[in-house]
This record gives C-alpha cells, sequence and structure tokens, in this order.
C-alpha cells in the first residue's frame, strides 16, 4: 500500500478537509485515547517552533504514542554537514512517522519523495504550513458555523507568510471572499492571485488597514512580518510595524468577527484585543491540538469513532 503523506494542503480535496475537521471534533470531546500505543513518531524541526511542535508533540502523547527528534537542528548531525535524504533516511528507520518543519521551500515535499517514512509538513519556508491551515479552518468553522461564503481579511506579511497561502489554498473549496492588506513590499504574490482568478475568486488589494476593510470581515487574520525571511533587514524595519490592530478599530464590527493569528505575535495586536470575545487566536492555537491528531490518524490510517 502506498505511503501516505501531508505535504501540501493542495492534495486535499473538499471532502478531505471536513474528514479531518470532523475527526478533529471528537478529539476535542475526547483527547485521551491510546490509539499510538507502540508507534515511534519523529518531530524534526529545523527551524524554530513553539505551537506546531509542542502541539503535535502533545497530540503523540495523547494518543499514547513515543516521540524521538530535535527542536534544534544544531544538535543533530545535520550541523555535521549530513544531508536532508541521509537524515530522513536515519530517522525513517526508527519512526513510524515523520513531522518536519525545515528551511528550505520544497523539503517535505522531497522528504516525501524518499518514501521512508510517512512525512507531515510543518512548514517548509516561505511556501506551505498545512496542518496550520487545517486548524485554521477548523476554527473557522467552530466560530462561524460554516466554512462557506466568509470574507476574510487578511492582513500583513502576505508575501512570505507561508500559512496564509495555505489558507487561500484550503478555503478554495468553500466559496471565499478575500481582501489582502498590505504594503507595496509584501504584497500577496502574484501566483496566489492567479490561483483566485483561476478558481472565480473574488479579492481586492489594498494598504488600508481601516474600518472600511475591517468591517466587512468575518475572519481577520492577522500576520507577523516575519524577519528571518528578509534578505535586507532595512527592508524590514521599514515594514515590521506598519499594521497594529488596537481593541478601538473592532467598534464596528460584525457580530461574528473573530480575529485570528497563527501566532507568534511581535506587535502587530495590541494586548487590549487579548479580552475582546472577538480575539480567538488562543483558541486557535489550542484547536492545533485536535487538528494535529486527526491529522496523525489521516496519515497512518487509523480508525477513529
Ligand atoms: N503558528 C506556528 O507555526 O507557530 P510556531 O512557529 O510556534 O510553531
Amino acid at each position: 500500500m502506498a505511503m501516505k503523506h501531508l505535504v501540501s494542503i493542495h492534495q486535499l480535496s473538499a471532502d478531505d478537509i471536513v474528514r479531518i475537521l470532523d475527526r478533529a471534533e471528537l478529539f476535542e470531546q475526547c483527547p485521551n485515547r491510546k490509539l499510538l500505543e507502540g508507534r515511534v513518531i519523529a518531530t524534526l524541526f529545523f527551524e524554530p517552533s513553539t505551537r506546531t511542535r509542542l502541539s503535535f508533540e502533545t497530540a503523540v502523547n495523547r494518543l499514547g504514542g513515543r516521540i524521538i527528534g530535535f527542536s534544534d537542528a544544531s544538535t543533530s548531525s545535520s550541523a555535521k554537514g549530513e544531508t536532508l535524504k541521509d537524515t530522513i533516511s536515519m530517522v525513517g528507520n526508527y519512526a513510524d512517522l515523520i513531522i518536519m518543519r525545515h528551511y528550505l521551500e520544497g523539503a517535505a515535499l522531497y522528504a516525501s519523495e524518499l518514501n521512508r517514512a510517512p512525512i507531515v509538513n510543518a512548514g517548509d519556508g516561505a511556501n506551505q504550513h498545512p496542518s496550520q491551515t487545517l486548524l485554521d479552518l477548523y476554527s473557522i468553522r467552530k466560530t462561524q458555523g460554516t466554512l462557506f461564503d466568509r470574507t476574510i481579511v487578511m492582513v500583513g506579511d502576505l508575501k512570505y507568510g507561508r500559512t496564509v497561502h495555505s489558507l487561500i489554498h484550503g478555503l478554495s473549496h468553500f466559496r471565499p471572499r478575500f481582501i489582502f492588506v498590505s504594503p507595496d513590499e509584501l504584497r500577496m504574490p502574484q501566483e496566489y492571485l492567479d490561483f483566485c482568478d483561476v478558481h472565480g475568486i473574488p479579492y481586492e488589494e489594498t494598504r488600508d488597514f481601516d474600518s472600511r476593510v475591517i468591517n466587512q470581515a468575518d475572519i481577520l487574520y492577522m500576520t507577523r512580518v516575519q524577519r528571518e525571511r528578509f534578505v535586507d533587514l532595512e527592508e524590514y524595519e521599514r515594514v515590521k510595524n506598519v499594521y497594529v490592530l488596537t481593541n478601538d478599530m473592532l467598534s464596528g464590527s460584525k457580530d461574528n468577527l473573530r480575529v485570528l493569528h497563527p501566532l507568534p505575535r511581535v506587535g502587530e495586536i495590541a494586548q487590549d484585543v487579548d479580552d475582546n470575545p472577538k480575539a480567538y487566536y488562543v483558541q486557535q492555537a489550542q484547536n492545533g491540538l485536535y487538528t494535529r491528531q486527526s491529522i496523525i490518524c489521516e496519515v497512518l490510517e487509523i480508525e477513529v469513532s
């Protein structure tokens, strides 16, 4: 039987997405289930992470599996020059599943093509972050009661933000409308605008983060300007604080609006937003646990009832 991987949100149909979200609901009702007893899961993080790594590791622990791996590649033999191919081949000897974050776009696809173990992409450069997209979709469905016909306002670093890139693809099955808010330097790349055009998805681009935009939103998806992706740090300094959401900016927003952010934040959401009932980013990260439990079961083809 062919090995299953989760490399990109592209590979999932609408039915696949709904199945993963439905299963995540079962885990939200009861996260502790001994479905991974006797299995070893590797987490290989070549880039820093708090939520993705710890929620995947919590998911494995709550499912009764064992974890191996590293959170800092400088402690692995990649620091001695070992190739990704050799690392994946070795870890494939030990683990039943590899969850990997890597700074190179395409690294997860490459690892999956080696077919040494099922691969879950936990983020590859500025490219894709499919498990984040699934937890975002879970959060949207949970807060809106539907995935369909939502207006999603994406704000900040739309150029390098892999979470917004993946979310456009993930939502494309569900008749979204997008408003992209960014400075010129961080505009949504043309390939994603073309994707919207080809799929008949309406969108608007603007530099202005104001009440006209915010008051149309069902979901306000804030993002961090990612210092680590800039080649020119002067450019980063110019754009890093360009948009800051404050509580008063939500005063005319829709009742069903929820503010999402993949986190970490570094200043783009003021602390005074945290107590607003429309702030949902902490629960969003919690939903990552249930969604990642579901993803692990999807890739390992484990039945959950
Ligand atoms: N959202 C997200 O990927 O967070 P971490 O970088 O902390 O994993």
